[in-house]
């Protein structure tokens, strides 16, 4: 496969590779060999030579050297970070993750940086991608009740992220590739912001936090605590039933309702200040 003719710019021959990326990955092609090809022409596109570079004939040790950097990049940018807003300018600026490439907004957070409880989500969805705001569409409305019910707002008293920033083609689950290029930052948001209460909603969000293959309905509701490299002391943290399982199984409410009660139990012993 050509991916730099004679007639291209360096500069031209990268974009039109990221956008064959952006079409192979939101057909569902394998992205570890596409982005292989990818690296290889990004590689290659240096200054323009008369004849195309050859064809790749061995990518598959390619994908893990490509991860591993584009990893250390984002653990890198997010270290350098020493403010929710410069994370936040971080994120915006971070082009390492492919996904990126074929969202319309990035999106980062939504609610009051200097908030005491951090919620995660799991990835954008249309909504989200139109707006630039997490939990923006009707999946978010159901969240914003949820915490009405036990004094919690994102105008007041919380913040919300994702585990992801930008929207997956289709709404297709994100592959561990992506989940790791964007998980320095959210580490890092737990870290500079330290919060009261970390609040995971879904198997996503915390399965890729607590570091743990499980079953939400196993996890939910308890307390838990959240660790890593950058933090002293652990987090406290809780796992909820995602709000967009709960509109598809609308019987699961009555276990939501049990952990709200726990959270806000929870967070009366904290001492975080709730909406009257
Ligand atoms: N679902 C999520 O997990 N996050 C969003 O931002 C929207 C829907």
């Amino acid at each position: 496969m050509e991916l730099m003719n004679a007639a291209e710019t360096p500069i031209q021959a990268q974009a039109a590779a990221k956008a064959l990326l952006a079409f192979w990955r939101a057909a569902g092609v394998d992205m570890d060999v596409a982005e292989a090809v990818y690296a290889t022409s990004a590689k290659t596109a240096g200054p323009a030579r008369a004849a195309p570079p050859p064809a790749p004939k061995a990518p598959v040790a390619r994908p893990r050297a490509k991860a591993t950097s584009l990893v250390d990049n984002a653990v890198a940018l997010a270290k350098s970070a020493q403010t929710v807003a410069e994370l936040r300018a971080a994120v915006m600026g971070f082009e390492g993750c492919a996904l990126k490439a074929t969202a319309r907004n990035t999106v980062f957070s939504d609610g009051v940086d200097d908030a005491q409880v951090l919620i995660i989500g799991e990835a954008p969805d249309r909504d989200e991608d139109e707006q630039g705001k997490p939990f923006a569409g009707a999946a978010g409305q159901m969240l914003d009740k949820m915490l009405a019910a036990i004094g919690l707002s994102r105008q007041t008293n919380v913040l919300l992220s994702n585990t992801i920033f930008w929207r997956p083609p289709g709404n297709r689950a994100p592959t561990p590739g992506e989940v790791m290029t964007c998980l320095p930052f959210v580490e890092r948001l737990i870290e500079l912001k330290q919060p009261k209460l970390l609040v995971l909603m879904g198997k996503a969000a915390s399965n890729t936090l607590l570091k743990r293959e499980e079953a939400v309905t196993r996890l939910r509701g308890r307390r838990m605590s959240y660790s890593s490299e950058g933090l002293a002391l652990p987090v406290n943290a809780i796992v909820m039933l995602h709000p967009a399982y709960l509109m598809r199984q609308p019987q699961q409410k009555r276990l939501a309702w049990a952990d709200l009660l726990a959270t806000q139990a929870w967070l009366e012993e904290l001492g975080v200040a709730r909406v009257p």
